[in-house]
């Protein structure tokens, strides 16, 4: 391993620790209050928020140790409930997003009730019931990781609508999310898997962010021997797809 990679990785690993005393901090107040002091419902409510945050950036941290390590071939195979893949990969994302359906979302009993609630939230899933009820061996961090790039990407260019597909044949488990935005011209559609690239850089307005995500999915996708591929032209959306192979599990 490149010696500055482990420099890099050294300052994301240690930022866990500062990362787990605020954790605590805050379940302190929420669970002790005999000790610290009785809360209010609207205070309960933001260190609640505060805590969600704190964990989604626990879980980025691990997201980028993650990605170093995919790129030295680790990969953590493990059986899991698609249901249960999908609903912390869209967890996680609206905790990002600040998005307040975070709480209904973990109640939904069925694929029924998760396609509901993202539908008011211009999100539309399109899966079947028999695969949601499956089980897959899979690495699960690097798909939700897949995911939540992915999906934020989406959001951020949708004009409304964001189409998130899930199907499965006997060898692959093939995940699309496609928006109904700019979309991306053939001519940048090699460049915008590298590193840095982003295609609004010259605006005098700035979509935040950095140009890494999809260069990071790409290392996860072929890191598990699948493919990524882009259907986009201007005007027309962009529709991202990823094929993974399937182990008989
Ligand atoms: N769904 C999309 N529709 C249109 N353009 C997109 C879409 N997804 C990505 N792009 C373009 O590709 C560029 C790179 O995307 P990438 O996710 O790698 O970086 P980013 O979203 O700008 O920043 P971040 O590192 O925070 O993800 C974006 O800046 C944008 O120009
Ligand atoms: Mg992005």
């Amino acid at each position: 391993m490149m010696n500055s990679r482990i420099k890099f990785d050294l300052l994301i690993h240690d930022l866990k620790g500062p990362l787990a005393v605020m954790e605590s901090g805050v379940v302190s107040l929420l669970r002790r209050e005999e000790k610290y002091g009785p809360l209010t419902e609207s205070q309960k409510k933001v260190l609640k928020r505060v805590l969600r945050n704190i964990k989604v950036t626990q879980t980025l941290v691990n997201d980028a140790l993650e990605l170093g390590r995919s790129s030295e071939g680790i990969i953590h195979k493990e059986k899991i409930l698609v249901s249960k893949l999908v609903n912390e990969a869209l967890i996680e994302l609206f905790d990002l997003m600040s998005c307040d359906k975070t709480d209904a979302l973990k109640e939904c009993r069925d694929v029924k009730e998760v396609k509901k609630l993202l539908s008011q939230e211009g999100i539309i899933l399109d899966m079947d019931e028999g695969l949601w009820n499956k089980e897959l061996v899979i690495d699960k961090r690097k798909i939700n990781q897949i995911l939540r790039n992915l999906l934020s990407n989406a959001l951020k260019y949708r004009k409304k609508e964001v189409l998130i597909q899930i199907k499965e044949n006997d060898k692959h488990l093939i995940l699309s999310v496609q928006d109904d935005g700019e979309g991306i011209p053939p001519s940048y559609h090699e460049n915008i898997f590298k590193c840095y690239f982003q295609m609004d850089q010259g605006k005098e307005y700035c979509v935040r962010g950095h140009g890494i995500g999809l260069a990071g999915v790409m290392i996860l996708v072929e890191d598990m021997g699948g493919e990524l591929t882009l259907e986009s032209d201007v005007g027309k959306g962009a529709k991202f797809s990823v094929k993974l192979p399937l182990e008989k599990g």
